[in-house]
């Protein structure tokens, strides 16, 4: 992969940050703000907690404003780019000096000026908010497996049973606790070895049914296939193995070759987010999931999301094309 044509915005020091390929994958892209420019934001959106952000949504783009104003502008245009160039489309995003629990709502903050800068983030069902938070510990009693630490949560998209576009998924590590395993786990659909011959097959066009289980608070059903074109005539997903329900024996047998191809890929990603970090896709070509834990009577993590659709159709101007 060592020919993708990740721009020339790659491996670039801009005013407050820099931007370098992961270790993982040079579609990964790794986005550092410095501690001076974290700070600075902080201070200058000291008067709004999170709680005005929740009250007031424009808020929400004034301190996404805030922000690029500390970066030169260089930021905007960044993210919206990288996040619809398919050869990228993912970032794994550090704020320096920003990794205590104990900011958590300064997190919060941060991930949401981030995320107004290219996007809006939707109503998150689960918690009546524009974002989410939830804990994962050693048991759980919960109905799906987001919260459930011993087992794989298999790569999926996210956004598979609303009815609302679910163009990115911004995943922040709050708190880690007596932590082993739980990696994130990433597939971009153009590394996926099977994504050929799923595609071509007709079921991926059949139209199917998706129910979510109580706890994520929707009770209607939609219907939609796994497979859909975008308009340069790539192939996108919306799959989640727990939420669909074939409707017979072809499209069952189907959905569980489908699983199976995915889990034994051999380009999944597994990456680290350390606390206070975020993970930032693409959902319609990236897939994701997470590992399992080892047992641990401490284990705690606590996980905050936010999912939304993109307000720039078009990219931007690359300030450093001049
Ligand atoms: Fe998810």
């Amino acid at each position: 992969m060592s020919n993708i044509a990740t721009a020339d915005f790659v491996n670039h020091q801009y005013q407050g940050f820099s931007l370098a390929p992961s270790a993982q994958s040079e579609r990964l892209l790794e986005l550092r703000f410095d501690e001076q420019t974290v700070n600075a934001y902080l201070k200058a959106t000291a008067e709004w907690p999170v709680q005005a952000l929740e009250y007031k949504s424009f808020l929400r783009f004034r301190v996404a404003q805030i922000l690029n104003d500390l970066c030169g502008q260089a930021l905007q245009p960044l993210l919206v780019n990288t996040l619809v160039d398919r050869n990228t489309g993912g970032l794994l995003i550090t704020p320096e000096g920003l990794d205590k629990v104990e900011q958590a709502e300064e997190m919060v903050k941060f991930t949401t000026a981030v995320a107004h800068l290219f996007g809006r983030s939707n109503f998150d069902a689960m918690s009546g908010q524009y974002y989410a938070r939830f804990v994962v510990q050693n048991k759980d009693a919960s109905d799906s497996y987001l919260r459930q630490a011993h087992r794989v949560m298999e790569l999926h998209n996210d956004g598979t049973f609303v009815e609302q576009d679910t163009d990115y998924v911004l995943m922040l590590k709050i708190d880690e606790q007596n932590m082993e395993g739980g990696n994130s786990l990433l597939l971009h659909l153009d590394d996926w070895e099977h994504l050929d011959r799923f595609y071509a097959d007709p079921m991926a066009r059949r139209v199917m049914r998706w129910a979510a289980p109580p706890s994520k608070n929707t009770t209607k059903d939609v219907f939609h296939a796994v497979f859909d074109t975008d308009r340069s005539g790539k192939p996108i997903m919306s799959y989640i193995d727990q939420f669909v329900q074939p409707k017979n024996y072809e499209e069952g047998v189907w959905l569980a070759d489908l699983s199976e191809a995915l889990e034994t890929s051999a380009h999944r990603l597994s990456v680290r987010v350390p606390t206070g970090s975020f993970l930032l896709i693409n959902n319609h070509f990236w897939l994701h999931g997470r590992d399992k834990f080892t047992a641990h009577d401490g284990l705690r993590r606590e996980l905050m999301r936010q999912r939304g659709y993109f307000t720039h159709a078009k990219t931007l101007k690359n300030p450093r094309q001049g």
